[in-house]
Formats: structure tokens, sequence, C-alpha cells
């Protein structure tokens, strides 16, 4: 009889609820990628005269016209105007008075900035952008204008206007008028020759050689010049860092280069022989682990460093302050079930087989009860200073002597590809916004959770439901016309003000906006060694690239580890490592659904005396 092995908390099992069963958003929206002639719905109109509105160019064609006159698309059915501009704003929940709050180019550029480019090094803007995220979330915006596209959009902006007004206690519904179908072109072509992207997060605790390995990965694929490595050589001795060379390509503030330490997350691009990488470079320093969460988690796999060195393992382990654990309960708590532990600075520890051993023995243990399968992790020694074991096999006798397994890249391409919701409607929560240094351009920054998205294309924007037409899209620096789900790109609005494109918002179709709301249902996970969650701890909600403030209204229940069942009901303190649903109160709206609608948007870590204090999922999204 083979021994059981307990996987602990597994996130997705151990909680007693199959996600993959009950995944209504599937039921929801039948994809159907029939290619027929597409079917025109009518759309309210602005006027009330005998009009009817075509819902993919929005012209307003005469009531006897049986096609739209612009564009041919065939109209469905007939629908009184005004009722239909009922529907319209009902599904929208509000529709209440309108106002405008003009923005000015100087109010704009307080909270958009903009932060260079270096070589396919895109950094995030966290700290401002949270205060972006605080403030604009709550503020409201309407255009008075007179064109068919002004019409819908206003629609769309006052009832969000009314959820502004009113966000101290509503949720906004996600709510549509049509199941959704997706088209041909959202779908990669069949035979497409182009390599599939793979986001990767590295993370691991502060110091482990994360940025120096990125570096590395990097120059070994030829993303960094030897000219420019060179440079960064140059640079860094001359500030008395030297060994920071490497991380230098992808630290690239004046602050992070002085104090040694990653303060945001690089992303940056490289190929694989299978694999288009986007590699997102975590801070491990514990003040930032808030902005490691908003990178983290639009990964799919996750290469944890650990620094092999006497001590420095033992640091990251530990359980007030290392943030090895802590990184690697939160990217589980993400999704994340693909994980490579990169034991670096092996050359520190003279290519010891004994220590890389007990290091392998006592983590491998910590990540099984963090809900990590042995199958899904791979083990790979290396040293990043010494380019040992990254891109071939270690030619150091000492080390070559005893390891006979693969080296990272390799472990990196034997990843499984990852799934993607190409036919579910478009959802990209905004991990950045950044502003072109030469055209002012604001771009809206994220991975495509779900849908696709191309130039000309309606999209809404949240949490301020104005209605934008993606103008132009870029993927690693380069111009690209279509993204799909996975893709992480930088997309560029019409005819939405810059100001309301915020980070923690979410871009989605206009029929199916996602939900806003301040109130949730949690199951959460208490972790080791967090204080304890009492009935009114306040604490950090972060919820995709948002984090808000939050109080715990109610513990409702603790539930059994193993069956997931209720246990006790209303307990007054939640102690680490149980399994409870609690209800949480936020100070301020953000984008979120019920985890088992979309994922994405329905992931919470909370956080209190900085450090997380639990993980979790949205159940239910309340309406006061
Ligand atoms: P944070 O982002 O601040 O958490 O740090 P990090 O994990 O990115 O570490 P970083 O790459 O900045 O490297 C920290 C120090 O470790 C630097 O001095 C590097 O030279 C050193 N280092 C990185 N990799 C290795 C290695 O393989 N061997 C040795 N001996 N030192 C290394
Ligand atoms: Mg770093």
């Amino acid at each position: 009889m083979p021994r059981k092995v307990s996987y602990g908390l597994d996130y997705d099992e151990d909680y007693g609820y199959d996600y993959e069963e009950v995944d209504d958003y599937r039921l929801d929206y039948d994809a159907d990628d029939s290619g027929d002639v597409p079917i025109a719905r009518e759309e309210p109109s602005r006027s009330t005269s005998n009009v009817w509105r075509c819902s993919i160019c929005t012209y307003d064609n005469e009531e006897g016209l049986p096609a739209c006159d612009i564009c041919g698309v065939i109209r469905k059915t007939h629908i009184d105007v005004n009722n239909a501009k009922k529907t319209a704003s009902a599904s929208l929940k509000k529709d209440l008075p309108t106002e405008r709050i003009s923005t000015t180019s100087e109010e704009n550029s307080n909270v958009v900035t903009s932060r260079g480019r270096h070589v396919n090094v895109i950094k995030s803007e966290h700290g401002s952008q949270l205060d972006i995220h605080a403030s604009g979330s709550r503020e409201v915006a309407l255009e008075h204008g007179t064109s068919a596209d002004e019409y819908k959009h206003q629609v769309l902006t006052s009832s969000s206007n009314s959820f502004s007004d009113e966000s101290t206690n509503s949720a906004q519904k996600a709510s549509s008028l049509k199941p959704y179908s997706h088209e041909t072109w959202m779908l990669p072509e069949k035979g497409e020759s182009v390599l599939t992207q793979l986001n990767i997060a590295i993370v691991g605790h502060v110091d482990s050689g994360k940025s120096t390995l990125s570096g590395r990965l990097l120059h070994l694929s030829g993303r960094i010049s030897q000219k420019e490595m060179h440079k960064y050589e140059k640079e860094a001795k001359l500030q008395g860092k030297g060994s920071f060379a490497f991380a230098w390509a992808l630290d690239e503030s004046a602050e992070e280069r002085e104090r040694g330490i990653t303060m945001t997350v690089a992303v940056a691009y490289f190929d694989t022989k299978k694999y288009h990488v986007v590699l997102l470079d975590s801070p491990g320093h514990k003040d930032f682990v808030p902005n490691m969460i908003s990178g983290a988690i639009q990964a799919d796999a996750a290469v944890l460093v650990i620094d092999a060195s006497v001590g420095s393992f033992e640091a990251g382990m530990d359980g007030n302050k290392g943030q090895t654990r802590e990184h690697a309960q939160l990217i589980r708590s993400f999704g994340i079930e693909q994980l490579i532990v990169a034991v670096n600075k092996m050359d520190a520890i003279e290519y010891s087989k004994e220590r890389y051993e007990l290091i392998k023995r006592q983590l491998g243990t910590f990540l099984r009860t963090s809900g990590f399968k042995d199958t899904s992790v791979q083990w790979v020694p290396m040293s990043a200073i010494t380019n040992q074991n990254l891109d071939a096999n270690p030619d150091d006798i000492r080390f070559s002597s005893w390891y006979k397994g693969p080296y990272l890249l390799k472990a990196i391409d034997s990843l499984p590809p990852p799934l993607r919701d190409f036919s579910r409607p478009l959802v990209m929560p905004v991990s950045d916004v950044i502003r072109s240094p030469s055209t002012g351009q604001i771009s809206a920054c994220g991975k495509l959770e779900s849908g696709a998205m191309r130039a000309g294309l309606k999209v809404l924007v949240m949490p301020s439901g104005h209605l934008g037409t993606v103008k132009s899209m870029e993927h690693d620096s380069r111009p690209c016309t279509v993204a799909r789900a996975g893709d992480h790109v930088a997309v560029v609005l019409q005819g939405v003000d810059g100001s309301r494109i915020i980070k923690g918002g979410v871009l989605c179709h206009p029929d199916f906006p996602i939900s806003v709301a301040k109130h949730f249902e949690l199951k959460v996970l208490t972790l080791e060694g967090a204080s304890p969650i009492l009935i009114g701890s306040q604490v950090e909600l972060h919820i995709h690239h948002a984090m808000e403030a939050a109080c715990v209204k109610k513990i409702i229940s603790v539930l059994d580890p193993k069956t997931g069942e209720e246990m006790k009901k209303s307990p007054r303190i939640l102690t680490p490592r149980q399994r409870a649903v609690i209800e949480v109160v936020l100070q301020g709206p953000v984008c979120a659904g019920e985890y088992s609608n979309c994922k994405a948007l329905g992931r919470v870590s909370l956080r209190a005396s900085g450090r997380t204090a639990a993980v979790g999922f949205v159940t239910r999204v309340i309406e006061d």
C-alpha cells in the first residue's frame, strides 16, 4: 500500500470546492466560433426618433433599413429604442444624474507618471500607482458629447457614476445583454509558428540573486548586448557595487542601484527553444511584498531563487522574517502550480552536494505543506554569477561530478504550456499605467486573462465605466496587431481620459462589465507566523493589482481542514493555519469577481503589520 503524502494546504482542492467543475463562467458564456455573419444587436439610441443603432459600428440607421447602412451588419429584431435604452441602463444597475469633472493635463501628470524603458525591461511604478488607484477609483467623469459613440459612453458612465457616488455601500454587478460569443480572430491562428508565451515570476528572499539571474538570462539569450553589459559593469564598479552588474539591467532606478535591492517588479523578455518568456523579476525585501504580489499574480509558473550560502538559506526560511516561505505561499495561492527551485550561489558553498541535499529536504517539506505537488517542482542547483547550470550543463568538475539533472533553461522548456481562456470575454487587469516620454501617450499595461484585443475594438475601462477604443498595442516594446489571453501588452486607448485608467483597474468587454464592489465574502487560509485575525481587524486587501484598506466585518465560520465543512460558527478569533469564511468591507471599491466566475479577479491576500496574514478567494460579492 503506498504511503499517502499530505499535500497540506492545497488551495484548489483542500477547501473542498472544485473550481474546475463549478466554473459557471464557462456555462454562461457558451463559446461559438461558427463564423456566421454577425448579427447586429440594437443599441440604445440618443434620439427618440425612429432609428436603430448598429452594435458593430454604432451608426444610427433609419428604422426601415434591414441592415446597417455603414457596415452592412444585419439588424436582428425590432426593439423599441426607449425600452432598449432602459434595458442597457438597467443592465449596468443605475442611472444617476450626470456631472462633469474637468481634468487638467496637470492633474493627469500628477497621477500618471512615466518610467523610462530599458532593453526590453519595463519597470512598474508601484508606489504612486497605488495612490492613483485609491483616488482614481472614486473619481467621476462624464463627457457630454453629441456623437453616437458618446451616447453609449454616457449610458455606461452614468451607471458607473452612480456607483462611484454611492460607492460607500453598493456593489456594481457584472451583467450582460446577450451570451458571449468570440470571433475567429480572437483565437490563435492554426499553424501559427510563434512561440508560446510563458509568464514566469522570479521570486525569493532578499539578495538571493533574482535580478542577477534575470540579467544573466537576458545576456545569455542576447537581449543584453556585450556592449551594454560592459557599460553596466563599469557603472556598477564606479559605485562600488561591482557584483551587481547583471542586476543593474533590471534594477534601473538610482535608489534601487544605490541600495542594491529591487523595489519594483521588472518585466523583461527572452526566448527559449520552446517559449517566449515574460520574466517578472520581483523584489525580495519584505517592505516590497505588495509589489511582488502585483507582479507575480500574472505568472503561469515561478522560479523560486534560494541563496545556498550558509546562514542565508536559513534566514529565508525564518518564520518571521524570511521571504522564502511567504513568497512560496503567496504564489501557490495565486494558482501557480509549476515551480522551479533555483538553488543559487552554489559557488559560495563549493558546489557542495550535501548542502544542496539538505536545502532540498528542508524546503521540499515546506513546499509540500504549502500545496505544491512533488511532481510539479523541479530542483536546479546553479550559480548565476559564475554561469553554472543556466544554459548548459555545469563545467566545474566539483559540480558536474555529482549533478546530472537539467540546466535551468531546459527545466523552463519542460514546463507544460499554460492554459488560456480565448473563448471568454475580454478581461485585462491593469498592472501599470505608463506615459511615453516621447509622445506623452498613456498606456495601460497588463496581461490579458481572457479574450482578445485589436486596434479599433471598444473596451470598457473599469471602475470608471468609460468606453474607449484600442488605438494601438505594444508587446515586448514592439507594435502588435492582436493580443490574446496570456499576452502581456501595453495598450493605448482613445476616447478616454488618461486619468481614468488606473493601476488595479480592468479593461473588459463593454457588454460584460466586471463587478466593482467593496463588500465581500471570502474563503481564507491564515498563514503561519501571522497575527491572529479578529472581528474589526484592519487589513490590506490585495486583489489582482488593486490594494485597498479593509476591515474584517464578520468571521462566519471555521472550516474543517480535511473536509472543508463548517466546524465552528462565528468564532471570535482566527489563529494561524485555519481555514475560514469571513466578510470584509473595504474602504473603497475595487474591480473584483467571484473566484468561481473569474479566477484572476477572485484571488485575494490579506496583509497586516507588514506580512501576509491570509490568502484565499472571493466566494460572494455582497450588495449592501
Ligand atoms: P532583491 O531583489 O533585492 O531581493 O535581491 P536579488 O535577489 O535580486 O539579488 P541580486 O541579484 O541583487 O544579488 C544580490 C547579491 O548576490 C549581489 O551581490 C550578487 O552579486 C550576489 N549573487 C547573485 N548571484 C550569485 C551567485 O550565483 N553567487 C554568488 N556568490 N553571489 C551571487
Ligand atoms: Mg532584485
